[in-house]
């Protein structure tokens, strides 16, 4: 049997550190992501092109989360590619652990809900490099849809599709300030959420409000409205949560001043990338704003492209 995975990397367009307390998510599955090629095996044997250190340890952490929920100990040899830059805030670890995730799934002839998988993957995360994360980042990428956006209540893990208008042009523009959740303040925040320090109280609280009022704005056509959200969201991640970096501040400045509707920092923060949204109309004057903007547009989810096993 071969087995062929992919599973995309994540825009969150609004609703950041938001998740591990139980907030709205409004996140897309972009068009890049990872790969995995394998055959069931005996040992756990993946090679990989997958940028950073330590990659292999994801792929490890995987199959133990998934081994506590009771998957059959079948392991996968084989490799993994990634379309998706590392660093840059667009979730490349999560990609590469739900891609694993399902391979190791399908060469068991086994399966789980896509949010039990989205969560053992969140512990994986965890498990992997200590990172304390939600789980933002695995939902998008096993849930996320083609000219969709998925509205996730982290709390109730209800969800559902949020259609993004065809006019909207989404960038994703690359600091080159590298963030790292092991050495970041990451974890330094969510404690700090947790322990009730006020400004953090106050940015979850708002931006959950600004998740709200961003899907109305969608769902009305109201492009104009959507973006001043994006940049008050910035303001709040900036002012009230402390995680953006002066590099940053000045990627959202610079898109202002090129008439984009919204920007504000994405993912993580302490670096990474900034999310910048425009109109078809005003998408090239942006554009020139930036040295190398990437255009991203809701794809699909996570999918098992090819198995000897599907009668497809
Ligand atoms: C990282 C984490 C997510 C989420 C975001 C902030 O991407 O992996 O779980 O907390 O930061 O919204």
């Amino acid at each position: 049997m071969t087995i062929q995975t992919f599973a995309p990397g994540r825009v969150n367009l609004i609703g950041e550190h938001t998740d591990y307390s139980g907030g709205l998510v409004l996140p897309i599955a972009i068009q890049l992501g990872v790969t995995v090629h394998a055959e069931p095996a005996e040992h756990l044997e993946v090679d990989s092109d997958h940028p950073g250190e330590g990659w292999f340890r994801y792929v490890e952490a995987v199959a133990a989360e998934l081994a506590e929920l009771g998957r059959p100990d079948v392991a996968i040899r084989g490799s993994v590619t990634s379309d998706l830059p590392a660093g840059a805030g667009l979730s490349s670890s999560a990609a590469l652990e739900v891609a694993v995730a399902l391979a190791l799934c399908v060469a068991a002839g086994w399966e789980v809900e896509p949010l039990v998988l989205a969560d053992a993957c969140r512990r994986a995360e965890f498990r992997a490099v200590g990172a304390p994360v939600g789980i933002l980042d695995q939902a998008a990428s096993l849930l996320g849809r083609e000219r969709h956006a998925l509205l996730l209540d982290c709390g109730t893990l209800e969800h559902r599709l949020v259609p993004v208008p065809d006019e909207l042009v989404i960038f994703v523009v690359d600091s080159g300030v590298r963030h790292s959740h092991e050495t970041s303040g990451y974890a330094q925040r969510r404690a700090e959420l947790e322990a009730g320090m006020e400004k953090r109280v106050r940015h979850v609280r708002s931006e959950n409000e600004r998740v709200r009022q961003f899907v109305t704005a969608l769902e009305a056509g109201d492009l104009g409205r959507a973006g001043e959200l994006l940049y008050a969201s910035h303001a709040s991640l900036r002012d009230d949560y402390e995680v953006s970096v002066p590099e940053v501040d000045a990627l959202v400045e610079r898109a202002r001043e090129a008439g984009a509707l919204g920007a504000r920092i994405v993912g993580g923060g302490f670096g990474g990338s900034v999310l910048v949204l425009a109109d078809e109309a005003g998408a090239d004057a942006v554009a020139a704003a930036y040295d190398d903007p990437l255009r991203v547009r809701p794809g699909p989810g996570a999918v098992i492209r090819r198995s000897s096993n599907e009668n497809a």
